[in-house]
């Protein structure tokens, strides 16, 4: 039996019941250590909810009784792949890849199958490879609840003028955050109440990106549109710094994702309209439950499934919840995710 994880479909009739449950192969390379080591590679820090997501995963490793090695790549594949390779060298009993290329990162779950050790990825799918579970929120609804969000403001008897920013090419999630936006959006803009006007990419996730690409579409359309449909907070951020500089700040509706502090005091203040609230220490905790399961080589029990291009790879999906300013305290502040205080009084330079 090859050292590398193996996915067990136990019988049809009970993955129809219980879903899929995932078994491993290979004695592990516990045996020689007291507790198990888990290696956590991160595509990047860049946004706020990515220091949470490390800092909470770690914990709540730790805490259940494992160590964690935490590699960040900065948005580097080359350095991710060479992240991966050092963790291991130091031979972790489970790997947990955020990656920044989720096409690219195929090569790395393969050297660490070859290793004996199980992948789990984290929020972003890994394409193209057996990769052993996925953990993340529900991104198309992510998107579908952004787009609904402005859809619910199409002006009677109007249209809707919309700039659309997309995520990273490189991310899959940016593309199932498109998808989630296309479900509502396809029949209005055919229906003439949805009309966009600028669309593009922003080049990994960069909130300059986004900015550049609202200043394109006040070059090219002049200030006559009514919102920016940006797919994270850090691309909302961009977008808004071009808007404020053109005076449209709080005119135009900005949507966003990931209930980043500066976002949610945006929403406070009135220049964003909306984010998405991605609940960070259910997928931390829930993540390292598994990853120190699959270090353990026990089994683990996942409902759902997507294709990645090789497989369907079995995963686990957390609810995400819709932010505005009407429920800001009862979501991010009463979770403990933001103070009160912070969202409602920042220090503004
Ligand atoms: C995550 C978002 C995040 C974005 C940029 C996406 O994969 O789902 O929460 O804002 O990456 O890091």
């Amino acid at each position: 039996m090859p050292a590398r994880i193996l996915l067990v479909l136990v019988s049809c009739a009970l993955s129809v019941v219980i879903g899929l449950v995932i078994a491993r192969g290979g004695a592990g390379v516990t045996a020689a250590r007291q507790r198990p080591l888990i290696g956590l590679s991160m595509d990047t820090l860049k946004e706020e909810r990515w220091q949470v997501d490390r800092d909470l995963f770690t914990a709540k490793a730790q805490a259940a009784g494992a160590d964690v090695l935490v590699q960040c790549a900065n948005s580097n594949d080359a350095t991710q792949l060479q992240d991966v390779e050092s963790l291991i060298t130091q031979k972790v009993d489970a790997l947990v890849i955020i990656p920044h290329n989720g096409a690219a990162m195929a090569k790395a779950v393969n050297l660490a199958h070859q290793a004996g050790i199980p992948v789990l990825s984290y929020d972003r799918l890994i394409t193209g490879c057996e990769v052993d579970l996925y953990l993340t929120f529900d991104n198309i609804r992510v998107g579908e609840l952004q787009a609904k969000f402005l859809t619910d403001r199409i002006p009677a008897g109007g249209k809707l003028r919309l700039v659309r920013i997309y995520g990273a090419k490189t991310d899959n999630n940016a593309k199932l955050f498109k998808q989630g936006q296309d479900n509502v959006l396809q029949p209005l803009i055919a229906a003439g109440k949805v009309e966009v006007i600028f669309e593009d990419w922003a080049e990994d996730w960069k909130p300059e990106s986004a900015k550049k690409i609202t200043n394109a579409a006040i070059t090219k359309n002049g200030p006559n549109f009514d919102a920016v449909l940006a797919s994270n907070d850090g691309t909302a951020g961009g977008a808004i710094q071009a808007l404020t500089e053109e005076g449209l700040a709080g005119k135009v509706i900005v949507t966003g994702q990931d209930a980043d502090l500066a976002a949610c005091q945006r929403i406070a203040q009135g220049t964003q309209a909306m984010t998405v609230y991605k609940p960070i220490e259910s997928i931390a905790t829930k993540e390292a439950e598994l990853a120190l399961k699959l270090a353990q080589r026990k089994p683990v029990v996942a409902k759902d499934s997507i294709p990645n291009g090789k497989m369907d790879v079995p995963m686990v999906l957390l609810d995400i919840i819709p932010v505005t300013k009407e429920n800001l305290r009862e979501t991010v502040v009463k979770d403990g995710f933001h103070k009160e205080a912070d969202v409602f009084q920042p220090n503004q330079p």
